[in-house]
C-alpha cells in the first residue's frame, strides 16, 4: 500500500536464544489506531521496540511515510514510545519532564511554554506543571507521560502496556480519553496489550499474535465474529469448546439456546446457575464437553442442578 503510515514488511527480529518474532508484515493506515495483542511473550513489545529503533532487526524492512527508518538512530525516528510504568523522570516537575523533548529539539522557550500548556489541558491535567511524578496518581503520571510524547508531534504514537498498571476503573476511563485525543488529533497509533477486552474496545484494528507471529488481523467486530483459528477463537471473547467426532465445535455461549427437555441439537444436564448480577450465567455437562451459556435471572429459576437441557446453536464454528 503506498499511502500506509507505517509499513512493517518481511521483519524478522530474533534475539541469541532463538526467541522473537518472525516475518512481520504490518501495514498501518494515517489515523488508525492498530493493535498487538497476545499473551506475555509472544513479542508484541520486540515489534514495538524494533519501530521504535531499541532493536536492530535480522531481516526485513520498517518504513514510515514509505521512507525506511530501520537505519535511524532512535531520538531521529519520527516516533514516541510510552512504556508500562516509569515513564517520568521522578526527581523532575511535571512541565521540567514535558520541556525536556522540546528543549533537545531546539523550540523557543515561549513556544515550549504554550504547547505544554495546551497538552495538559488536552489531557484534562491543567496547572499540574509544579508537581513531582510522585505527587500524582499512576493514572495522572501516564496521561502526562502521553501527553509528553504527544508534545514531539511523532508521525507514529508507541505505546506499550500504558495502562496495565491502573485500576479496572481508571484503565477503562484512560481508555475512552486516548480514543478521543487519538480521533481528535488523528494520530497513527500502534498499541499493545494482552488484554483482550482492551483491545476490542480501543482499535480499528486488532492483531492477534501467537508464539512471535500473526495469527490474525482485522477490525475487532471482524475477530469476534470469524476467528481463523482455534487460537484466535479461544483468545479472543468467551468460546465453548466441544470435541465431537475429531473435530473441534466452537460455539459461543451467547450463541447457545436452551430449553428444558431433550431434542436439540446437543442436550445436556444443568451443571451450574451462577448469578452475576444483571445476568446468569449456566453451564450444562454434555458428553462432548461442558457447554456456558447467559440467561437471565426470570429463566434461572426453571433451571435446577441435574435438570435435562436442550440446546440450540444459532451459530458455531468449526476447528
Ligand atoms: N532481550 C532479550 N533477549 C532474549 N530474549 C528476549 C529478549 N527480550 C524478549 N525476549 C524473548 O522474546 C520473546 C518475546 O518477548 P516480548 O516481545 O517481550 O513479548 P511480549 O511483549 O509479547 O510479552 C519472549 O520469549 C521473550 O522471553
Ligand atoms: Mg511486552
Amino acid at each position: 500500500m503506498a499511502n500506509a503510515k507505517l509499513e512493517i514488511v518481511n521483519m524478522t527480529k530474533l534475539y541469541n536464544n532463538g526467541d522473537g518474532v518472525k516475518n512481520i508484515n504490518i501495514s498501518v493506515e494515517e489515523g488508525e489506531l492498530i493493535t498487538l495483542l497476545g499473551p506475555s511473550g509472544c513479542g508484541k513489545t520486540t515489534i514495538l521496540r524494533a519501530i521504535g529503533g531499541f532493536n536492530d532487526i535480522q531481516s526485513g524492512d520498517i518504513l514510515i511515510d514509505g521512507r525506511s527508518i530501520i537505519n535511524m538512530a532512535p531520538e531521529k525516528r519520527p516516533t514516541a514510545m510510552v512504556f508500562q510504568s516509569y515513564n517520568l523522570w521522578p526527581h523532575m516537575s511535571v512541565y521540567d519532564n514535558m520541556e525536556f523533548g522540546l528543549k533537545l529539539r531546539k523550540v523557543p522557550k515561549a513556544e515550549r511554554k504554550q504547547r505544554i500548556t495546551e497538552m495538559l489541558e488536552l489531557v484534562k491535567m491543567p496547572g499540574v506543571e509544579k508537581k513531582y511524578p510522585g505527587q500524582m496518581s499512576g493514572g495522572q503520571q501516564q496521561r502526562i507521560a502521553i501527553a509528553r510524547s504527544l508534545l514531539l508531534r511523532p508521525e507514529v504514537l508507541l505505546l506499550d502496556e500504558p495502562f496495565s498498571a491502573l485500576d479496572a476503573k481508571i484503565r477503562q476511563q484512560m481508555r475512552e480519553e486516548l480514543r478521543k485525543i487519538q480521533t481528535d488529533l488523528n494520530i497513527t497509533v500502534v498499541f499493545v496489550t494482552h488484554d483482550q477486552e482492551e483491545a476490542m474496545a480501543l482499535s480499528d484494528r486488532v492483531i492477534v499474535m501467537n508464539k512471535g507471529t500473526i495469527e490474525q488481523c482485522g477490525a475487532p467486530a471482524e475477530i469476534y465474529d470469524r476467528p481463523v483459528s482455534r487460537y484466535v477463537a479461544d483468545f479472543i471473547g468467551e468460546m465453548n469448546f466441544l470435541q465431537i467426532n475429531g473435530k473441534t465445535l466452537a460455539v459461543r455461549p451467547e450463541h447457545v439456546r436452551v430449553r428444558k427437555g431433550t431434542g436439540g441439537e446437543l442436550d445436556g444436564f444443568v451443571r451450574t446457575v451462577m448469578m452475576l448480577g444483571h445476568y446468569v450465567e449456566m453451564t450444562m455437562d454434555t458428553d462432548y464437553g461442558i457447554v456456558k451459556t447467559f440467561i437471565s435471572e426470570e429463566e434461572a429459576r426453571e433451571y435446577h442442578k441435574g435438570d435435562p437441557v436442550a440446546m440450540d446453536f444459532s451459530k458455531s464454528f468449526e476447528y
